[in-house]
């Protein structure tokens, strides 16, 4: 497996690849890696001839008040698992060379990115549609996989894609959840044990509302404070629970056809995220 640590060295690579033919898949990370990225990975193996994982923990997509500095890095093992889960190549980029001094160029999306987390986070998916087109114009990837956990960001990646006529397909990979429904997370290592019980709440709230809206609940009303009261109960804090439509994340009143019910909560200061595409 190689480790490419350079951008021009990462380019040169790729096409040479792509002078052979060869597909090449990327998932994108930031490392500390766990079953739901190694799920991503599998997808990206099955269609794809060279399978490359990025991991650079992206400083612009954290505020000043994020965990930035804190969040988890641990290089060998990720190393380990790419290695042991037959990656072709690790693309971990310097940040000084991803941001040298001066950088001052950005992409932003303008709609997707502005409900839900867009809100609690007004700078993150500018910082995410920044590093990720960076990614693929290193990578020059024939597809990019990324998990539905952080659906909203998949969307605003597709529509970047779309917009900015990126040669690149988007391919979504289901959540990945541990196996009392939490779901993964490299985020869930800041919870103490009881706070990473309480935490199930947002798995309950979000079978509880699968459990009314398979039963006929189509009232978006119901079905979020079914969610809000299952989290508030366990000790969490809302930041928010909605119910968008999968395509546009515009609030939806009356489900007709689909909805995605989006929660982000707070669990002391861990802030989770889950979903649920609710389906007729
Ligand atoms: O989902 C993530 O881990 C990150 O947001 C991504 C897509 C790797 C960009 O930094």
């Amino acid at each position: 497996m190689k480790i490419i640590r350079n951008i021009r060295h990462m380019q040169r690579s790729s096409r040479a690849w792509r002078r052979r033919d060869l597909v090449i898949g990327l998932g994108p990370t930031m490392g500390c890696l766990h079953r739901g990225h190694l799920s991503l990975i599998e997808i990206a193996k099955k269609k794809a001839d060279i399978t490359v994982v990025s991991i650079f923990v992206n400083p612009t997509q954290f505020s000043p008040s994020e965990d930035f500095g804190a969040y988890p890095r641990n290089f060998a093992r990720d190393r380990k698992i790419c290695a042991d889960s037959g990656v072709t190549a690790i693309f971990s980029p310097r940040a000084d060379e991803v941001y040298p001094p001066g950088f001052s160029t950005s992409v932003t999306e303008e709609l997707l990115s502005k409900p839900l987390c867009g809100k609690s986070r007004p700078i993150h998916f500018q910082g995410v549609t920044t590093i990720v087109c960076k990614l693929f114009l290193a990578v020059l990837p024939d597809f990019a996989v990324f998990g539905q956990k952080d659906a909203q960001q998949a969307l605003v990646i597709k529509k970047m894609t779309t917009d900015l006529n990126f040669p690149i397909d988007i391919v979504v990979g289901p959540i990945i959840r541990e196996v009392d429904g939490l779901a993964m997370s490299s985020r869930n290592r800041y919870l103490s044990p009881e706070r990473r019980k309480s935490a199930l709440a947002i798995y309950r709230g979000i079978e509880l509302c699968q459990e009314i809206f398979d039963n006929g609940e189509r009232d978006s009303g119901r079905i979020k404070k079914i969610v809000t009261n299952e989290i508030e109960t366990h000790g969490g804090r809302i930041d928010y629970v909605e119910c968008v439509s999968i395509e546009s994340l515009e609030s939806i009143e009356k489900i007709k056809g689909s909805a995605l019910v989006a929660v982000a909560a707070y669990f002391g200061d861990t802030r989770l995220i889950d979903n649920r595409v609710l389906e007729e």
